[in-house]
């Protein structure tokens, strides 16, 4: 069976800033992703996982290797692939139901419809009633509940995050963690999403995924892909399993050595 996503043999280097040296960003890296599955790419600050996502998205190039959506390289951005970043980029002149219809709209779906969409997603990420508020008028949490629903309205068949959760404080991320794996699972009669979620947390990682993609960076690479065998849904029992603590203490033995010192 095709994958949903193939990544072969992907190298990116950047070109240098003035006068400077080229980065390697990536070496090598090559994976794949089959669809329904929810794979984290986890490791320390420079390992490429954010170009990495960019490669996904098509907004950067690859140096060489290639990446696939269905059997389809990979060339430019699509509706077929959403992304949400850490900061939101929600547009703050918009009010969040205006933020969530956009994709649609620009889709060139009428206008009615587009409104059902984005009140069903706003419904399904818990923030109804807010409708009409603004991003400034909206917590941290809330803000990222929009931007989730944002791209899902959307429907992409991969969804990319971007360490969503990373400025959302311990409590709610927590809460967040569960609803993100809501939102993507399967749904009028569509299949779960397939998700590439980029993190450097560990927790977070072994709690959401079927797969973690171990990377190390200067330059990024892919040494160790660990399954997550912990039973679905998983809830806040998750956390006391000892398979999710057995995992957690094993990844951080093997990225202990690129924490920062104090
Ligand atoms: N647009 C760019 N131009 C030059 N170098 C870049 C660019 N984006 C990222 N890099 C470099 O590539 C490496 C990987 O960065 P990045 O993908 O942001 O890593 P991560 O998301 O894992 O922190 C870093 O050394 C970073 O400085
Ligand atoms: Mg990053």
């Amino acid at each position: 069976m095709t994958p949903k996503l193939e990544i072969s043999a992907v190298t990116k280097d950047y070109a240098p800033l003035r006068g400077g040296l080229a980065v390697r960003a990536l070496d090598n890296v090559a994976f794949s992703v089959s669809e329904g599955e929810f794979v984290s790419l986890l490791g320390p600050s420079g390992c490429g996982k954010s170009t990495l996502l960019m490669l996904i998205a098509g907004f950067e190039r690859t140096s060489r290797g290639h990446i696939s959506v269905d059997g389809r390289e990979v060339t430019a951005p699509g509706a077929d692939r959403g992304l949400v970043f850490q900061d939101y980029a929600l547009f703050p002149w918009k009010s969040l139901i205006e933020n969530v219809m956009y994709g649609p709209l620009k889709r060139g779906l009428p206008r009615r419809t587009c409104e059902e969409i984005a009140r069903r997603y706003i419904d399904l990420v818990g923030i109804s009633g807010f409708e009409n508020h603004y991003p400034h008028q909206l917590s941290g949490g809330m803000r990222q509940r929009c931007a989730l629903a944002r791209s899902v309205a959307n429907d992409p068949a991969v969804l990319l995050m971007d360490e969503p959760l990373a400025a959302i404080d311990a409590l709610t991320r927590n809460t967040l963690q569960e609803e993100i794996l809501r939102v993507c699972d399967a749904r009028d009669g569509r299949p779960r999403k397939t998700v590439i979620y980029v993190t450097h947390s560990i927790d977070e990682a072994v709690f959401l995924s079927d797969r973690i993609v171990l990377m190390s960076p200067r330059p990024g690479r892919v040494f160790d892909i660990i399954d997550v065998d912990l039973p679905s849904p998983r809830t806040d029992a998750t956390r006391q399993h000892p398979e999710f603590h057995a995992l957690t203490k094993r990844i951080w033995e093997s990225l202990k050595i690129y924490a920062k010192p104090e």
